[in-house]
C-alpha cells in the first residue's frame, strides 16, 4: 500500500492507494490562507504539517491496515512557495505562497543580474515571475534583512513535510523548476544564476528525480503518524506534474486542463522545448528524463469561488454545499457566450499569458438585460478563455494536441465540461476515477518501492479513460467569435487596471 499526500493551498488531501492503484481510503483537511494586503498570499508551513499528520491517521484509521503494510509515502504540493528555516530548522516567518505578487522589483533585479531574459531563460528555461521562488528569497534579503540573516534553508512546501518525515533536505526536479533556479535541461541546481544573484547554494536541498527514493521516516515521524521506520519516501512531484501523472499526462500528445484554485493548461515533452518569448513555463516532468511545458492562470476556479462566496452568498435559502450547484444551475441556462457578457478573471494578478501582477479582474459589456445566471457564466467562461490562451500559445509551437484529459472542479461539473470542449473546440475526455496530485505521487510511491517499473507503465495499468464530450457546433461558433474580443480586452483595459 502507498500514501499519496497532496499539500494543495485550501487543504491537505491524503490518498490510501492498493499496489494495483485501486484507491482504499481518502481524507481531507482544510487550513487558512493569510493575505495580509491586495496580492500579498502566505501560510504558517505548521498547519501544512498538522493537516498532515490528521489526513495520514484518518485514511489508517479508516482503512484498519497494519502499519507496516505502507510501504512508501509519494508527497506533492502547491508549487514555488518558501519556507524559510534557520538552522535550528525553525520557521522564520510564513512562507509566500505561489500566488504572491510582492516580488516583482526582485523579478526586475534578477533578469539584469542575469544580464537580460534572453540570457535568463537560457540557464534556467523561464523569465522570472513573481511567485516563483528564488524572488522570495531575495524579496526576504531585501525587505527583512533581519530575518535573511538568520536564514540556512529554503524549501518548497512538499518538501518542508519530507523534513518533518525523513529529517533530510530534498526536492525533486519538477517542483525544483518551479524555483527559478534549477537548470531545468541539466536537472541540477544552476550555479551560474546562484552566484549572479549571490545567494549561497547551500540555502538550497538536494534535487532528485520524481520517482526516487529519498530517505525513510524518523522514528518521531513514524510515531506520530502511526506508521514504521521502513517506510520510504519517495521525491514526489510539484501539483502540475503530479497531477498529471495521475491523469496519466505522460506521454506526447495529451494535454490535460486543471481547474483548481489555479488553472493550468499542461503538455508533456520528449525534450524541453521553449516558447521564445517565455510565456509558458518549461520544467522538467516528474517522469523521469522528460519535460513539460505548462501555462498557468493564477485565479482560475478561484474566480468562480471568489464570485459565488463573496459575491453570491446571498443566495437565498441555499446551503452552503449546494451553491455551486446552484449557481452553475442558473448559468446553465444562458446561453454561450453570456448574451455578450465578457469577464476577466485576473483578480489577482495573471501568470500566462501576461506575465502581469498588476492585472486586474473585470466585467464587460454588461445590459440591462443580463442577470445572475449571466454573471456566473461569464465567470465561467472568463476562466475557460484564459486557458484557451495557454493552449492558443502551445498549438503555435507545434506541440501536437491529440487528446485533452480535464481535471479539477472543471471536469466535475458537466455545464463546465461542455463548455471546455466548447471554448477549445475540441472533445474532452475525463478519467474512470480522477483523483489529481495525490494519486500521481501515490503511483511515483509505488514506482520508487519497485511496484512497477517506471511511472508510465504504472499509468498504463492503473488510469481509465471514462467520458467524452463532444463540442457542440454553435456554441464553438459562437466561443470562436468571442474569443478575440476577450483576448483584445487586457491590452485595452491594462492601463485602467489599478
Ligand atoms: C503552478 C502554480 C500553481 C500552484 C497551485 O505553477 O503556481 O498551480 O502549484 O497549487
Amino acid at each position: 500500500y502507498y500514501l499519496g499526500i497532496d499539500i494543495g493551498t485550501s487543504g491537505t488531501k491524503t490518498l490510501l492507494v492498493r499496489a494495483d492503484g485501486a484507491v482504499i481510503a481518502e481524507a481531507n483537511a482544510e487550513y487558512p490562507l493569510d493575505q495580509p494586503k491586495p496580492g500579498w498570499t502566505q501560510q504558517d508551513p505548521e498547519s501544512w504539517w498538522t493537516a498532515t499528520v490528521k489526513t495520514v491517521k484518518a485514511v489508517m484509521r479508516k482503512s484498519k491496515l497494519k502499519p507496516a503494510e505502507v510501504k512508501a509515502i509519494g508527497l506533492s504540493g502547491q508549487m514555488h512557495g518558501s519556507v524559510f528555516l534557520d538552522k535550528k530548522d525553525q520557521v522564520i516567518r510564513p512562507a509566500l505562497l505561489w500566488n504572491d505578487q510582492r516580488t516583482a522589483a526582485e523579478c526586475d533585479e534578477i533578469t539584469s543580474a542575469a544580464g537580460g531574459r534572453k540570457a535568463l531563460i537560457k540557464m534556467v528555461a523561464n523569465p522570472a515571475l513573481t511567485g516563483f521562488q528564488a524572488p522570495k528569497i531575495l524579496w526576504l534579503r531585501n525587505n527583512e534583512k533581519r530575518n535573511f540573516d538568520k536564514l540556512a534553508k529554503v524549501l518548497l512546501p512538499k518538501d518542508e513535510i519530507r523534513r518533518r518525515l525523513t529529517g533530510g533536505y530534498v526536492s525533486e526536479v519538477s517542483d525544483a523548476s518551479g524555483t527559478l533556479l534549477l537548470d531545468v535541461v541539466k536537472r541540477k541546481w544552476s550555479t551560474k544564476l546562484l552566484s549572479k544573484i549571490g545567494l549561497d547554494a547551500d540555502l538550497l536541498p538536494d534535487v532528485v528525480e520524481s520517482d526516487e527514493v529519498t530517505g525513510t521516516l524518523t522514528a518521531e515521524a513514524a510515531k506520530k503518524l502511526g506508521l514504521t521506520t521502513d517506510c520510504k519516501v519517495v521525491g514526489g512531484a510539484g501539483d502540475c506534474a503530479a497531477g498529471a501523472v495521475g491523469n496519466g499526462v505522460v506521454k506526447k500528445g495529451v494535454l490535460s486542463t486543471s481547474i483548481g484554485t489555479s488553472g493550468v493548461m499542461f503538455v508533456h515533452s520528449d525534450e524541453p522545448q521553449y516558447d521564445a518569448s517565455g510565456r509558458l513555463h518549461t520544467f522538467c516532468h516528474a517522469v523521469n528524463g522528460k519535460w513539460h511545458m505548462m501555462g498557468v492562470n493564477l485565479t482560475s476556479g478561484g474566480s468562480l469561488q471568489w464570485w459565488v462566496d463573496n459575491i453570491l452568498q446571498g443566495l437565498a435559502g441555499i446551503s452552503d454545499k449546494k451553491r455551486y450547484e446552484a449557481a452553475t444551475a442558473e448559468a446553465a441556462k444562458v446561453a454561450a457566450g453570456s448574451d455578450g457578457l465578457l469577464f476577466l478573471p485576473y483578480l489577482n494578478g495573471e501568470r500566462t499569458p501576461h506575465a502581469d501582477p498588476n492585472a486586474r479582474g473585470s466585467f464587460v459589456g454588461m445590459n440591462l438585460t443580463h442577470q445572475r445566471g449571466h454573471m456566473t457564466r461569464s465567470v465561467m467562461e472568463g476562466i475557460t478563455f484564459a486557458l484557451r490562451d495557454s493552449l492558443a500559445i502551445i498549438e503555435s509551437l507545434d506541440v501536437p494536441v491529440k487528446q485533452i484529459r480535464a481535471s479539477g472542479g472543471g471536469s466535475k461539473n458537466p455545464l463546465w465540461r461542455q463548455m471546455q470542449a466548447d471554448v477549445f473546440g475540441k472533445k474532452i475526455t475525463t478519467l474512470k476515477v480522477e483523483q489529481g496530485p495525490a494519486y500521481g505521487v501515490a503511483l511515483l510511491a509505488a514506482v520508487g518501492d519497485g511496484a512497477f517499473r517506471s511511472i508510465e507503465s504504472a499509468c498504463a495499468a492503473t488510469i481509465e479513460v471514462a467520458d467524452q464530450t463532444p463540442p457542440d457546433r454553435k456554441a464553438v461558433k459562437a466561443y470562436d467569435r468571442l474569443f478575440p474580443v476577450y483576448r483584445n480586452l487586457y491590452s485595452q483595459l491594462k492601463d485602467s487596471m489599478a
